[in-house]
């Protein structure tokens, strides 16, 4: 891979795997470009990055208002004229019950998780055809192939990443443009600091560091697969769940419920 050549765009740049991911992409000479709501926390991250010597630019953008990422993608269009790696990274989620949960904290976890991504694909697909080369690295989550209680909605925002990324995989076989999505485990990120996981276990020990997160989205913009499963054996619960649902489901709803109500009772 001639990584210098390569204009890299990714939203959810300003903490976490988004950050990392950043760092990595710059380490290998590429033209980075950060997005994210806070253009202060990209000022951070692009000082950090300054270092390696790769172009940078910050767009500040709320990627689930489809103006927003028309104005930021006509920016990055204007300065680079191309781009090779689009990593739709920004995400969050809220934690509750869907009977608690108001209808906007619903609407809004889809409107940045599934929507940011399709407004960023549909913004930067045209060129990447018109190259006849480039890749889209969705970050999921294997709350992708997981129903959780407690982050239904999430979830719903992650199902719909993996769906439609598997069938814009299809249209695209034989363009040269490929999509991959990443799907880790828990992660030690800021992920966790929205305050409806206060009283939740942060991490358990095995969760992930950003930074092996940030390897599997470089290896995931250059790989031919649908799907990179962090840490690999997970692919074989996903396996599992799909081959022996009515075995699988059971336990793992009982084991996310009793975590719910421990939550409960401890708030
Ligand atoms: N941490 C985990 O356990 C875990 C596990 C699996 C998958 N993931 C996925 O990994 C991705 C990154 O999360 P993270 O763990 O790195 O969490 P994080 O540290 O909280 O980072 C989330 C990033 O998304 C950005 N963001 C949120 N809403 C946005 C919006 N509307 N427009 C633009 N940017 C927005 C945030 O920046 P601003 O606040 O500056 O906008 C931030 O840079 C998410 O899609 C998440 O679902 C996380």
């Amino acid at each position: 891979m001639d990584w210098p050549s390569k204009v890299v765009l990714v939203t959810g740049a300003s903490s976490g795997i988004g950050e990392e991911s950043a760092l990595e992409f710059a380490r290998r000479q590429c033209s980075v470009v950060l997005v994210s709501r806070s253009k202060e926390k990209l000022e951070r991250v692009a000082e950090k990055i300054r270092k390696y010597n790769s172009q940078i630019l910050v767009c500040h953008c709320d990627v689930s208002k489809k103006d927003d990422v028309k104005q930021m993608s006509k920016t990055v269009l204007d300065k680079f004229g191309r781009i090779d790696i689009l990593v739709n990274n920004a995400g969050f989620a809220i934690y509750g019950k869907v009977l608690d949960l108001k209808l906007e904290d619903i609407e809004s976890q889809i409107a940045t998780n599934f929507f940011g991504m399709v407004y960023c694909t549909k913004a930067f697909l045209p060129t990447m055809l018109e190259q006849k080369s480039g890749h889209i690295v969705n970050v999921a989550s294997v709350a992708a192939s997981f129903g959780i209680p407690g982050i239904a909605s999430y979830c719903a925002s992650k199902f719909a990443m993996l769906g439609f990324s598997e069938g814009l995989y299809h249209e695209l076989k034989g363009s040269g443009v490929g999509v991959t999505v990443v799907s880790p485990i828990m992660v030690r990120t800021n992920f966790f600091d929205h305050q409806s996981f206060r009283s939740m276990p942060r991490y358990s020990p095995m969760s992930l560091s950003s930074k092996t997160v940030a390897k599997a989205v470089i290896r995931a913009s250059r790989s031919p697969r649908l799907e990179i499963i962090v840490p690999p054996f997970m692919r074989g619960a996903v396996w599992a769940k799909h081959t022996f649902p009515y075995l699988v489901n059971p336990i793992l709803g009982n084991a996310f419920r009793n975590a719910m109500k421990n939550k409960e009772n401890l708030s």
